[in-house]
């Protein structure tokens, strides 16, 4: 395991007017109570949303780890995030403001944002479309991809967004494995200035996707684009047609239908789904953002996420929604086109509450202070970090020159399989730059070895969990043996999350990072197999190896290892075209920074890569036990 960060001794304490201003004001009395009434607490807060019909049971956990909960209730998570606003204040109140990294602007009410939900709903109703079938999204960020969600979610159809940054093969992966009935796109979306061509990427991958019977596509670059006849559809066609009336009955779901899958990179094979459901899934997301971004009517929530990934899903659609809020939401590049992108938008629209990635701000860190400090970011309350542990020099940039040294900031944990914030500060507790803090009420984190034993405070260990949680997953999508052994079976009643972290005497936790063969690059999520997957279907490449090593802003970057076939060369130029060919494979996420030709690859004599190995020697360090190791 890496060596651990020592956890630092200065602590941030909340100032008397946040703490006046915060909804929860004794984490310690409702953290001790949801602890001893986990059931209560959970309960409690699934009566602050509305239920077509209540619940038997709040936790099912008579089939471990297949866990329930709001067991016998009927819902739907968009009558939440929708529906019921309509009887209330919120009808008129903004739920999106929405800007194009091209300077366009759209706003849409809850009432606006209802109706044309409600009329893509009628559509896709009207395409045959049913509670159950799915529906993959690869879109831009713009205000059609949370329509589409919703719109999905509305009828009970399972969506599964992927990521706009994703290239041909990892879509049509994904297409197919959800067998999904329709693909919903945009002709592309603006990056950087430039284009990114979605549409035909689709069109690519629906070479081999016999699944897929219709394509609706969203007119965002108005560039010109193939439609293919009675395959293709435009969005703002469709929505003008009669059927698509503004009003349209939410299908009743019961509490544990699925609502989505979402695929996310593993230790081993393909990308996996992870499923979550309807009411449970509702009610995390909820709780959690309530207690730790604490948003009111008079917030204005910017999470900086893309829409394709569970943050955006959680906190960007679902969350907010739900609460009631306003949301923000930017297309584009934060640097784009000059590096004070995102301090301009937060003046501009008085955002209040700003969340981000580490990555994000040691990037922008870089260009210097003098960009935040051209705008006036005193609209600011509080301030979020999420997707890989933060620094704490950019912890302490970040609330200095962004917060202005008067905005906590919450590092929250967790996971595209938690669905939810799972170690979290709320704006009333203590701080200290790089933890996350405690866990969530009703959760109990804890640091074990090998053997699942308990380690003492202060020692790295591995981070498991040891109470369920309504937005759990509930289950990898067709592949319920893959859920229980990579998330149950290493330590028995207790999931496993796949990182290493450490508890200090305070009982705040440290998150070091993965220990299984997952990478995180700029907070995105790449498994090692599918990366060398890539490589070894490059003809020069017999066998490769690739491991994650830390970048300043990345967090960490990928170096490849490869053994090259007998007849190949390796030229000077093969290392760059097999970075192209990665990128080509995986989307420009999966692009190695450095790719070397070995000769021998360090393996167990089971025929196991010693990653650990390579890192090692990458990073001029010790090798270590090696006692392993092949001859
Ligand atoms: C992994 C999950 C959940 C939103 C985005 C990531 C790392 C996430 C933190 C944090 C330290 C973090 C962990 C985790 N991670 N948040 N605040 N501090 N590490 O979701 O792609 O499923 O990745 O991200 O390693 O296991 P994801």
């Amino acid at each position: 395991m890496a060596k651990a960060k020592q956890p630092e001794g200065e602590i941030y304490y909340p100032s008397q007017q946040i703490i006046e201003q915060a909804r929860l004001k004794d984490w310690d009395a409702l953290a001790k109570f949801a602890s001893k009434n986990l059931e209560e607490f959970w309960a409690k807060e699934a009566s602050e949303l509305d239920w077509y019909k209540p619940w038997d049971k709040v936790l099912d956990d008579s089939n471990k780890p297949f866990y329930k909960w709001f067991t016998g209730a009927q819902v739907n998570i968009v009558h939440n995030a929708l529906d019921r606003h309509q009887q209330t204040y919120r009808k008129n109140k903004l739920a999106l403001v929405w800007v194009g990294e091209d300077n366009s602007v759209r706003t849409y009410s809850y009432y606006a944002l209802n109706r044309e939900v409600s009329q893509f709903a009628n559509v896709l109703r009207a395409m045959g479309l049913k509670k159950g079938d799915r529906v993959t999204i690869y879109m831009p960020r713009i205000p059609e991809i949370v329509i589409a969600m919703l719109a999905c979610a509305k009828i009970g159809a399972i969506h599964s967004v992927v990521y706009g940054g994703f290239s041909v093969d990892s879509l049509q992966g994904r297409i197919d494995d959800s067998q999904s009935r329709m693909v919903i796109t945009a002709d592309g979306g603006f990056m950087n200035g430039k284009i990114v061509e979605l549409k035909k990427t689709v069109d690519e991958a629906l070479k081999r996707c016999p699944s897929v019977e219709t394509v609706v596509m969203v007119q965002r670059t108005k560039h010109q684009v193939r439609m293919e006849p009675g395959r293709d559809y435009y969005y703002h066609e469709l929505i003008k047609l009669p059927i698509a009336n503004g009003k349209c009955a939410t299908e009743i779901m019961d509490s544990e239908d699925p609502l989505y899958i979402l695929y996310t990179s593993g230790t081993t094979g393909k990308p996996k789904a992870i499923l979550h459901t309807h009411g449970g899934y509702m009610v995390g997301v909820y709780s959690t953002l309530k207690y730790v971004f604490d948003l009111n009517d008079t917030d204005r929530w910017w999470c900086a996420a893309d829409p394709g990934w569970v943050t955006g899903h959680s906190y960007i659609v679902y969350g907010p929604l739900i609460m009631g809020a306003t949301s923000f939401m930017y297309e584009g590049a934060p640097t784009y086109p000059y590096p004070d992108r995102w301090w301009a938008l937060i003046e501009k629209y008085g955002i209040t509450v700003f969340y981000t990635a580490p990555t994000a701000i040691r990037g922008l860190m870089r260009f210097g202070e003098l960009w935040p400090r051209k705008h006036d970011l005193s609209s600011l309350r509080l301030l979020g970090s999420v997707g890989e542990p933060i620094n704490p020099e950019a912890w302490k940039w970040y609330h200095r020159v962004i917060g202005n040294e008067k905005c906590p900031i919450m590092d929250t944990w967790w996971q595209t399989e938690t669905g939810m914030f799972m170690i979290t500060p709320t704006p009333v507790v203590p701080l200290k730059p790089g933890s996350g803090t405690r866990p969530f009420f009703g959760q109990e984190a804890e640091i074990v070895d090998e053997a699942g034993k308990p380690v003492p405070d202060g020692e790295e260990g591995y981070l498991v969990l040891n109470r369920p949680w309504p937005a759990m997953l509930r289950t990898v999508y067709n592949d319920p043996e893959r859920y229980v052994q990579q998330y149950w079976s290493k330590y028995p009643g207790k999931y496993t999350t796949g990182d290493s972290a450490k508890r200090d005497k305070d009982g705040y936790f440290w998150i070091i990072g993965r220990v299984d063969d997952v990478i995180k690059i700029s907070g995105y999520r790449l498994g090692t197999a599918e990366i060398e997957s890539a490589l070894v279907s490059h003809p020069a490449v017999a066998e490769a190896a690739v491991i994650g090593i830390p970048h300043e802003v990345k967090g960490s970057v990928i170096y490849a290892y490869c053994l090259l076939r007998s007849g190949y060369q390796a030229t000077p130029e093969l290392p760059d075209e097999l970075k192209q060919h990665v990128a080509t494979h995986l989307g420009p996420i999966g692009k190695p920074e450095q790719v070397t030709f070995v000769d021998k690859l360090p393996k167990t004599r089971s025929g196991k890569i010693m990653r650990r190995v390579l890192k090692a020697r990458a990073l001029g360090l010790s090798e270590g036990d090696i006692s392993t190791l092949e001859e």
